[in-house]
């Protein structure tokens, strides 16, 4: 098992290249099931997250190539619509197969993906949503068994904002016999580059990127081209990294109008941001302020950037009070923190973060992929050596994350569990 070690204390300057999301990648992937016809995906990261997805397509019989940030997708014949519990137990992300088999072969058996690191997780809301489109539904020895000869337009409202259920259900929707619309749908940005590239393939999707989304099922869907939109939340942990450091950073290639909360909240903390057409650029000379934050659904803070949030507040000059309102475990990182002398006290999805002069290096655990983020960035911050164990969980999330930093200026290498790098 790979480890990082970082040398902290180095300040962070020069540009990178924001890689695809992750979080974008992986629906898109899922709706090449839709299509018996090629789906040509750029920018598409490389990450272990979306090696997964390709193995769980590959399984199903479908064809994947990639050609660099090129990957091409062809559905033409869907063998086996099953997404079995080996593969969906890595990864959640692969419920997002459920909808489009559904809608293209009739037919499922998707495994129940279980709690995980951050929380239970449920997914009752993809199959109410399927259940109302007409799906016959078993839940069956862990499996989702799912069946209909051709879903049919609905008016469904979530129960709660779910990103993967909404695009699940969006998907499943566009194959759909009349319209169906989505209300309390999730807005992040995900699922409107979702609905683009569906547009892209001849659906009929209006309204992503807002709480009520309209899909006019069609009879069929094509191949098409779509450009993966850039990683919000790589693009959120950099500039946190860098403001963390003290540095100067331009990201290129960043969508500053899809992480404004985060931009809002890091401006608050005492840093200089910089907007231009594709770029951002953080500064910061200034001390480090303390900010209280909330998470919730899009457009507000995402959880997907609290624990980093975290770490630079480790450091700040007065108590920080961050609250956890999407996922009920998602505080993991506090006790690692900790571990390099951070200041934190949980109460229940609560933390209160009082700023310290320093933090010191010291061994610590990765238990999730943002939370494996918080502790790049607490290292970088921290006096000494930090070692990160288990970070295969970055790996699922950021796309050559040392290599990145290290082109920045900072101290951080790879080494394997023997000790040799
Ligand atoms: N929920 C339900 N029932 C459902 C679905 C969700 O109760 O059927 C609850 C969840 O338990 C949670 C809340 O609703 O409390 C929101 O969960 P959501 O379904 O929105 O999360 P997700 O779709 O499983 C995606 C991202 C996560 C990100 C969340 C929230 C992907 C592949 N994953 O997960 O990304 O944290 O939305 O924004 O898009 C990550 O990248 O590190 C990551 C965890």
């Amino acid at each position: 098992m790979d480890k990082l070690l970082i040398d902290g204390g180095t300040r962070l300057e020069g540009e990178i290249r924001v890689s695809g999301a992750k979080n974008a990648a992986l629906p898109i992937l899922c709706a090449a099931l839709l299509t018996p016809e090629p789906l040509v995906l750029s920018n598409v990261p490389r990450l272990n997250d979306v090696r997964t997805m390709q193995t769980l397509l590959g399984q199903m019989g479908v064809r994947a190539k990639r050609d660099d940030g090129t990957l091409t997708i062809e559905a033409k014949r869907v063998d086996w619509p099953l997404a079995p519990y080996e593969l969906v137990k890595t990864m959640r992300a692969s419920i997002l197969a459920l909808g489009p088999l559904v809608a293209r072969c009739g037919e499922a058996r998707v495994s129940l993906p279980g709690g995980c690191a951050i929380g239970l997780r449920p997914v009752d809301q993809h199959v109410k949503g399927l259940l109302a489109m007409g799906a016959e539904i078993d839940l069956d020895h862990g499996y989702i068994d799912a069946k209909a000869r051709r879903l049919a337009g609905t008016r469904f409202v979530f129960d709660v904002v779910t990103v993967t259920g909404t695009e699940n259900l969006m998907m499943a929707a566009t194959l759909a016999d009349g319209v169906t619309t989505l209300e309390n749908a999730a807005r992040e940005p995900e699922v409107v580059d979702l609905a683009e590239c569906l547009n892209a393939m001849g659906a009929k999707v209006s309204g992503a990127g807002s709480d009520r989304i309209t899909v006019e099922g069609v009879e069929r869907l094509h191949g098409a081209s779509h450009p993966i939109m850039p990683d919000r939340i790589e693009t959120g942990t950099f500039l946190v990294a860098a403001a963390a450091a003290g540095g100067d950073v331009t990201l290129t290639g960043a969508r500053a109008g899809t992480l404004e909360a985060v931009l809002d909240k890091l401006a608050e903390a005492g840093s200089t941001l910089t907007v231009d057409q594709g770029s951002i650029r953080v500064a910061r000379a200034a001390p480090l302020k303390s900010v209280s934050l909330r998470t919730a659904p899009y457009p507000a803070f995402p959880t997907d950037m609290q624990a980093q949030l975290m770490a630079l507040m480790t450091l700040a000059d007065d108590t920080a009070v961050i609250t956890e309102t999407i996922f009920e475990n998602r505080m993991m990182h506090v006790q690692e923190l900790k571990r390099l002398g951070a200041d934190i006290e949980v109460e229940s999805s609560t933390a209160i973060v009082k700023g310290v002069r320093a933090l010191t290096g010291a061994n610590v655990m990765a238990t999730d992929l943002r939370a494996s983020a918080c502790l790049v960035i607490a290292g970088l911050m921290a006096e000494g050596q930090t070692t990160i164990d288990r970070i295969y969980h970055l790996d699922r999330g950021y796309e050559k994350i040392e290599q990145k930093l290290s082109a920045l200026g900072a101290t951080i290498r790879r080494v394997k569990e023997t000790g040799g790098e």
